[in-house]
């Protein structure tokens, strides 16, 4: 079982590079291997719009996000985290998502890549994310950008681990409860994957 963690965020260390930490080492704990990419580290551009890959199925790019592409297919857990820039998500975490455009090409046009509904139910995504501002409706934005990928890689898009109010509480270190949440919800994930893959042998 391996559980992909993406960093969005340009400020490495940061807060919500924190909690995708915590949540990771959740997973690591319940037996998963892990791995954190950062955006920021990785030589990308963003789409080019071409639409080659309605095509051909294949992006014309070749960079660092290539081989992150199969990678991701090849996760069981895939955590995709962005601190909230201007109600949204950050430009790191956008250029790599339109990037799966080429997903949503094969899915939509070409019809070349289908998932079953029990694929989907055993890849698990999470949606890690903090916001300075005490507003609950302040990831309201991003929520669809993260569904719309979920859904072209065939994952199911299982919750957020989200925290607000990073103003206030000076940083995610000084929230009461959101890394040890992370921690446990990073747990839960690798144990209900385990738990279908036992059922299924036993059946
Ligand atoms: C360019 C920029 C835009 C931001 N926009 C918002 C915003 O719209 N709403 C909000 O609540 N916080 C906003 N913030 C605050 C961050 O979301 C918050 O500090 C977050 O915890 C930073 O995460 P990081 O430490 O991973 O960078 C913004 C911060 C920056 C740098």
């Amino acid at each position: 079982m391996n559980a992909l963690g993406i960093s969005g965020s340009p400020r490495k260390g940061g807060n919500t590079e924190t909690l995708l930490d915590a949540f990771l080492a959740g997973a690591e704990e319940a037996g998963a291997e892990t791995r954190k990419v950062i955006l920021r580290d990785l030589e990308f551009t963003s789409c080019k719009g071409c639409n080659a890959c309605h095509k051909t199925g294949k992006c014309v790019l070749t960079d660092d996000i290539t081989p992150l592409f199969d990678e991701i297919l090849e996760a069981d857990i895939v955590a995709l985290a962005s601190p909230i820039y201007s109600m949204g998500i950050t430009a790191e975490l956008k250029a790599f998502i339109d990037r799966g455009q080429v997903y949503w090409a094969r899915k939509f046009i070409l019809k070349d890549l289908y998932f079953e509904y029990d694929h989907i139910k055993r890849h698990k995504g999470f949606f890690i994310s903090t916001a300075g501002q005490n507003w609950d409706h302040v990831f309201d934005g991003a929520y669809p950008v993260i569904t719309a990928f979920f859904n072209d890689i065939g994952f199911e898009y299982t919750d957020n681990i989200i925290a607000n109010n990073m103003d206030e509480y000076k940083g995610i270190k000084g929230h009461p409860t959101a890394l040890e949440e992370a921690k446990k919800r990073g747990r839960k994930a690798v144990g209900e994957l385990q738990s279908m893959s036992a059922k299924t042998e036993g059946e």
